[in-house]
C-alpha cells in the first residue's frame, strides 16, 4: 500500500509519499512494536521533566501523560491498529496520541529526537532482559547446586579428548558448570551496571538549546546518570552487543551442557536419565526416548552467536552517530534474547529433572585403566621413583593389564613385580576410584570435601 500524502510527522518539506518498497525497507513497526511500553514510560518521563522546567504548561503535561496511558492500555489490550506508514512504534503512538488528545500531543516532541528516543527505549528493553537473564542464571545455578549436593561424592569418569582420564566425582562435574554460569552472571551484572546511562536529552545528535533536566529523567527512568556526550549517546549500542556477547558465551556454555546430556543419556553411555517431561518418542522405534530439548539447545545458540556477529557487523562501519543501519539492531537483539530465555528454562527443568545413575557412573568410572595417573603418583611418593620413569613403569603395567584383557586393580601383585619388584601390596589403596578421588584435596580438586566447599561457598554467595 502506498502512501499518497506526505508524512505527517516529517511532511512539511516532502510533496509525496514513499513508494511502497520504500515503505517496506523502511519501516520497522513490524517488530519494534515491542518496544511500546518502554516507549510510552520514557515520553512520560519527558513529559513531566518538560513541564517540571517549564518548558510545557502542567496543563498540556498532564493532557499528554494521560493520554500516554491510554495509548498504552489500547497497545496492551489488542485494539491499538499499528500502521505501516507512520514507520515505527515511535510515530505510531505520538499519531495515536494526537487523535486522543489533540494539539498538545505536538508538544511532547519537544527537546527531543527519534534518535534518542529510540536508544533510550531499546536499553530499557535490553536493560529488562539483563535483568530477567540474570534470574534465569541464579535459578540454573541453584539447578546445579542441588545435582552437586546430592551426588557430591559420587564418582564418574573424568574425561579429557573424551578419553577416559581420571576418576572424577559427579558433584565436581556438576560445580564446574557452576563456575560457568558464574561467570556469566558476573557478566551480566557488569554489563548492566555498564549500560546504565540515560540517552534522553541527547536529541539528534548536539543537544538542545531547551532547558531540559537530564538528571531528572535519568532518575525517573532509573538510570544511575545522563550519558556524558550527545553524539556518543546516539550512536552507542555497545549494551546491546554486550547483550550479545554475554548471551553468546552463556549460550556456548549452554550448548556443551547439552552435548554432554545428549552423550550421558545414550544408551551407550547410561550416566542419566532425563525426565518424560524432557523428552520425547520416536514415532516407529518403541524403546526411544530421545534427547530432544538438549538436542533443541545445542542448535538454537546459532541463532545467538549470529545476532551477535550480525549486529557487530551493522555497526562496524558506521560513522558518528545515527544511522538508520542502526534500526536493524532491534530484531537480533529480540530473537537471541527470546531463544537465550527459553533455553535457559529448558534447560533448567532438564538439570532439575534429571536423576543421575550411580551404579553407570561408578562402573564407567574403573573402567580405562583410570587410576593409572594414582599408581604412576603411587611410585613416585613411595618408591621415590622420578614421574618419567613411574610413567614409563604404569604404562607397562597398563599394556599387561590390556593383554590379560583386566583394569588394573585386577593384577595380581607378581604380575606388577615382574614390571618393577618394589612395589608392594599398599598399591592397592590407590587404585580403588572411591581412594583416588579422595586423595585429589588441593584446592579446586574434585575429593568430596573440596566439592562441599564450593557448594557451600556459592550457595553462601547466591543469598
Ligand atoms: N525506527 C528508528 C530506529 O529504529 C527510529 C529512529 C529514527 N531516527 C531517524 N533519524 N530516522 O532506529
Amino acid at each position: 500500500m502506498t502512501n499518497k500524502t506526505s508524512n505527517q510527522m516529517w511532511g512539511g518539506r516532502f510533496a509525496a509519499g514513499p513508494d511502497a518498497i520504500m515503505e517496506a525497507i523502511n519501516a520497522s513497526i513490524g517488530f519494534d512494536k515491542r518496544l511500546a511500553a518502554q516507549d510510552i514510560e520514557g515520553s512520560r518521563a519527558h513529559t513531566a521533566m518538560l513541564a517540571s522546567t517549564g518548558i510545557l504548561s502542567d496543563k498540556d503535561a498532564e493532557a499528554i501523560r494521560e493520554g500516554l496511558l491510554t495509548v498504552l492500555s489500547e497497545i496492551e489490550g489488542g485494539s491499538f491498529e499499528f500502521s505501516t506508514a507512520l514507520e515505527d512504534i515511535h510515530m505510531n503512538v505520538e499519531a495515536r496520541l494526537k487523535a486522543i488528545i489533540g494539539e498538545p500531543a505536538g508538544r511532547l516532541h519537544t527537546g527531543r529526537s527519534r534518535n534518542d528516543q529510540v536508544a533510550t527505549d531499546f536499553k530499557l528493553w535490553v536493560r529488562d532482559q539483563l535483568d530477567a537473564f540474570e534470574e534465569a542464571l541464579v535459578t540454573l545455578i541453584h539447578a546445579f547446586l542441588g545435582q552437586a549436593e546430592q551426588g557430591a561424592d559420587w564418582v564418574m569418569p573424568g574425561f579429557t579428548h573424551l578419553q577416559t582420564a581420571q576418576p572424577v566425582t559427579w558433584g565436581h562435574h556438576m560445580m564446574a558448570y557452576v563456575e560457568m554460569f558464574g561467570r556469566d552472571l558476573s557478566r551480566v551484572r557488569d554489563a548492566r551496571a555498564r549500560m546504565n546511562e540515560s540517552p534522553l536529552g541527547a536529541a539528534a545528535l548536539a543537544g538542545t538549546s531547551f532547558p531540559i533536566d537530564r538528571d531528572m529523567t535519568a532518575k525517573e527512568l532509573g538510570f544511575d546518570r545522563p550519558a556524558a556526550n550527545s553524539l556518543d549517546a546516539v550512536s552507542d549500542r555497545d549494551f546491546a552487543l554486550e547483550f550479545l556477547n554475554t548471551a553468546s558465551i552463556c549460550a556456548m556454555h549452554l550448548s556443551r551442557l547439552a552435548e554432554e546430556l545428549v552423550i550421558w543419556s545414550s544408551a551407550q553411555f547410561r550416566f542419566v536419565a532425563l525426565s518424560d517431561r524432557f523428552s520425547t518418542g520416536s514415532s516407529i522405534m518403541p524403546q526411544k526416548k530421545n534427547p530432544d530439548a538438549a538436542e533443541l539447545i545445542r542448535a538454537k545458540i546459532g541463532r545467538i552467536f549470529g545476532a551477535n556477529v550480525a549486529l557487530m557487523t551493522v555497526m562496524k562501519g558506521l560513522p558518528l552517530t545515527y544511522s538508520k543501519d542502526m534500526q536493524e539492531d532491534k530484531e537480533q537483539v529480540f530473537d537471541a534474547a527470546d531463544n537465550l530465555m527459553l533455553a535457559l528454562a529448558a534447560m533448567n527443568g532438564m538439570v532439575r529433572d534429571m536423576s543421575a545413575n550411580r551404579e553407570s557412573l561408578e562402573a564407567a568410572a574403573g573402567s580405562g585403566f583410570s587410576t593409572a595417573t594414582d599408581l604412576a603418583d603411587w611410585l613416585v611418593r613411595v618408591l621415590g621413583l622420578p614421574f618419567r620413569e613411574a610413567h614409563h613403569i604404569t604404562g607397562a603395567l597398563v599394556a599387561m593389564a590390556e593383554a590379560k584383557g583386566c583394569d588394573l586393580p585386577e593384577l595380581s601383585l607378581a604380575d606388577m613385580q615382574s614390571v618393577h619388584g618394589e612395589i608392594s601390596e599398599s598399591v592397592y589403596d590407590v587404585l580403588g576410584v572411591h581412594n583416588s578421588v579422595a586423595s585429589r584435596t588441593s584446592y579446586g580438586g574434585t575429593s568430596p570435601v573440596r566439592v562441599r566447599e564450593q557448594i557451600a561457598r556459592w550457595k553462601e554467595a547466591l543469598k
